[in-house]
């Protein structure tokens, strides 16, 4: 009993602590630059470029690490009116010794609206040999519903093809519904107080006379993750452990196999412990033989570097006991490692 006990009491408090995070604490590692003139980058960038020398990443490395995605558009924008070309596509296929390498492709997201970006990642999680359930829901749970509409629609400007259909055709049974659901954006966002009574509502009917049956019936499971407000969905799991002993984890890990496991533990993993996620995926990627050439490592620095990338390294650290920057030391060279350290170092 007496463990039973502490067991309970380990779990509310390892799911109150991820309750009571500020968001307003979380730390980027890049933020806009102060001074800042898109013009002037537009010129330096072309004559980084320019195709009658060896091209200058050091250049250009020094522009793309040291501006916000927004200013890095709007050096876009400036060079497309001043040069009539498009520098998403010049950096990356531009006489430049790198051409078509990850280094090359980093440079191009760099310049790359976010939803555009997020929008080829999820392309590649679903098409790129096998569907990556964890990365769809990565994305997918982890966006506000302004971001998901814009991912929505820069989906289809991409690829021409609808990005419901596709997660309908490369996923299947609950987390499909999941996804859906996910892609309609209607998660409530109000910023009131959690309501106790539908708080309630939803633990009783997850926990249905003491008996969990998510796999054979998912709907209540996926309208709570997907449309209540992320508080709530913490008090729910909160409220579920206490009865069940179990943490979200093990409580999925019971209920679904494989890809469609990680599929919604990622989901939730992002609702209450978005930092501590990615520092594993990084301890994944950092020790798997892709080591930095990995999609994934940009993945984390492009789409976390504005908002928690900061946090996250110091996740990494806690746990895995050396820095983000020393392994990437390790196993990448040259302008690769120098935008790299923008972003993690
Ligand atoms: C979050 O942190 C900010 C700045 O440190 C502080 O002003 C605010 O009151 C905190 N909010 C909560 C809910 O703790
Ligand atoms: C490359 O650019 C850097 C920084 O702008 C500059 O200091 C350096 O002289 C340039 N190198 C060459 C070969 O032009
Ligand atoms: C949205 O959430 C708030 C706070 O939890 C709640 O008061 C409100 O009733 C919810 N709105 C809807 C439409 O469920
Ligand atoms: C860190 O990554 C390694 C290699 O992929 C893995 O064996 C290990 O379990 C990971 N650690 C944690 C705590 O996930």
């Amino acid at each position: 009993m007496a463990r039973f006990v502490l067991l309970l009491l380990g779990f509310s408090l390892s799911v109150s602590v991820c309750h009571s995070q500020n968001d307003t604490q979380l730390k980027p590692t890049i933020v806009p630059a102060s001074s800042f003139d898109a013009s002037t980058d537009a010129n330096v960038l072309h004559e980084a470029m320019d195709s009658t020398q060896k091209c200058n990443q050091t250049a250009i490395g020094s522009i793309l690490s040291r501006r916000s995605l927004a200013q890095r558009l709007d050096v876009a924008e400036k060079y497309k009116l001043i040069f009539g070309k498009d520098l998403a596509h010049e950096l990356f296929s531009s006489t430049c010794r790198f051409r078509g390498s990850m280094h090359a492709r980093m440079c191009k997201a760099m310049v790359t609206p976010l939803p555009t970006q997020y929008s080829n990642f999820l392309d590649l999680a679903m098409f790129c040999q096998k569907t990556i359930e964890s990365e769809l829901t990565e994305i997918l749970c982890g966006n506000n519903n302004a971001m998901i509409r814009d991912i929505v629609q820069a989906y289809t400007d991409e690829y021409k093809r609808s990005l419901q259909a596709d997660l309908e055709s490369e996923t299947s049974g609950g987390l499909e519904r999941l996804l859906v659901l996910l892609v309609q954006a209607n998660r409530n966002e109000s910023s009131q107080q959690v309501d106790n009574q539908k708080v309630s509502d939803d633990v009783l009917a997850l926990f249905n006379g003491g008996k969990v049956n998510w796999h054979d019936d998912p709907a209540r499971l996926n309208e709570v993750l997907a449309l209540r407000s992320f508080p709530h969905v913490r008090r729910v799991f909160l409220e579920l452990s206490r009865k069940t002993g179990k943490d979200f984890k093990g409580l999925l890990e019971e209920q679904f196999s494989s890809g469609t496991k990680d599929g919604y533990v990622t989901c939730v993993r992002m609702i209450q412990e978005a930092q501590e996620y990615f520092a594993d995926v990084l301890n994944q990627t950092l020790e798997g033989f892709l080591g930095s050439g990995d999609l994934t490592i940009a993945r984390v620095a492009l789409t976390r570097s504005e908002i928690d990338l900061g946090t996250i390294k110091e996740k990494y650290k806690q746990k895995y006991g050396r820095s983000v920057m020393d392994v990437i030391h390790e196993d990448s060279s040259g302008a690769y490692k120098d935008l790299l350290t923008a972003f993690f170092g």
